[in-house]
């Protein structure tokens, strides 16, 4: 159950934090992954293949028409195929509302929301003709709470949320799916630099009591992306330890 053997995935974001955690998952659920990222991802591919992944890093850019495209016809000339996509790429420019700049605000909606028309757009005609596909995108639990200095962040992962409810009544139809995972606090390289008092009172309010570790959010992402998954479609999964009300 929930294998990917002979499955091809495609994790956008995958050269850092939880996008490592779901490439490493998805390997060892016997998928190829195809790691797309801004910055250099060899390193993290060298390190799964030397223990026997199949995986290769293309440079994308998923704000860009054009570097998703190519991305995407290089994979489907080796490989063939493209199943699951995962939009794990997303970046956060927090300020308070009234100090937020025009270009903080559009640079969180183009890399977290336009990214998805994106992706999308150049993945789903392979998976319509497939007739088959797995597409879910990174929400956040701050999409449901709110967080002070993220209006532009919760908006996006809001809008996540309601691009996969709409998406998902028109791709059904082919077996595609779309959903999405909102990770609660994740233990990534941004969360290492927040001092250890803080990190330790936001632990004391997650009922299993401990930080959400990339491979957590791999295992949420791989359960919706496998094929037993089928009847659940447009659902926004919370991974996030408990921390309820949402
Ligand atoms: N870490 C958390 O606690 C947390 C909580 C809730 C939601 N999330 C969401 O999960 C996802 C991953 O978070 P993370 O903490 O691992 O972040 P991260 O910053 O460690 O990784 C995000 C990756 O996306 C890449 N990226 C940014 N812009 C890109 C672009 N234009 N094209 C391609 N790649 C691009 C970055 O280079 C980076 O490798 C994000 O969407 C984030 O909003 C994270």
């Amino acid at each position: 159950m929930f294998r990917l053997d002979g499955q091809v995935a495609i994790v956008t974001g995958g050269a850092q934090g939880i996008g490592v955690g779901i490439c490493k998952v998805f390997i060892e659920a016997g998928a190829t992954v195809a790691m797309w990222d801004i910055v250099d991802g060899q390193p993290v591919v060298d390190e799964i293949t030397a223990n026997g992944g199949n995986i290769f890093y293309q440079k994308v850019d998923v704000t860009s028409k054009e570097s998703t495209e190519s991305a995407v016809a290089e994979i489907m000339e080796k490989h063939g195929r493209i199943d699951v996509l995962i939009n794990n790429a997303g970046i956060i420019r927090d300020k308070s509302f009234m100090k937020m700049t025009e270009d903080q605000w559009d640079s969180v909606m183009n890399v977290n929301v336009k990214s998805l028309y994106v992706t999308a757009k150049a993945v789903l005609p392979h998976m319509i003709e497939a007739q088959y596909g797995r597409i879910v995108s990174a929400s956040s639990i701050n999409a449901m709470n709110g967080a002070y200095g993220q209006t532009n962040y919760s908006a996006s992962k809001a809008a996540i949320q309601g691009f996969t409810r709409s998406l998902c009544r028109e791709v059904g139809k082919h077996r595609i799916t779309v959903n999405c995972v909102a990770p609660g606090f994740i233990k990534t390289a941004m969360t290492d630099s927040i001092p250890k008092e803080i990190i330790e009172g936001a632990i004391k309010q997650i009922p299993i009591r401990r930080i959400g570790l990339p491979e957590d959010m791999g295992y949420a992402y791989l359960f919706l992306a496998s094929k037993e998954a089928e009847f659940i479609n447009g659902i926004t999964l919370h991974a996030n330890g408990g921390v309820y009300p949402i």
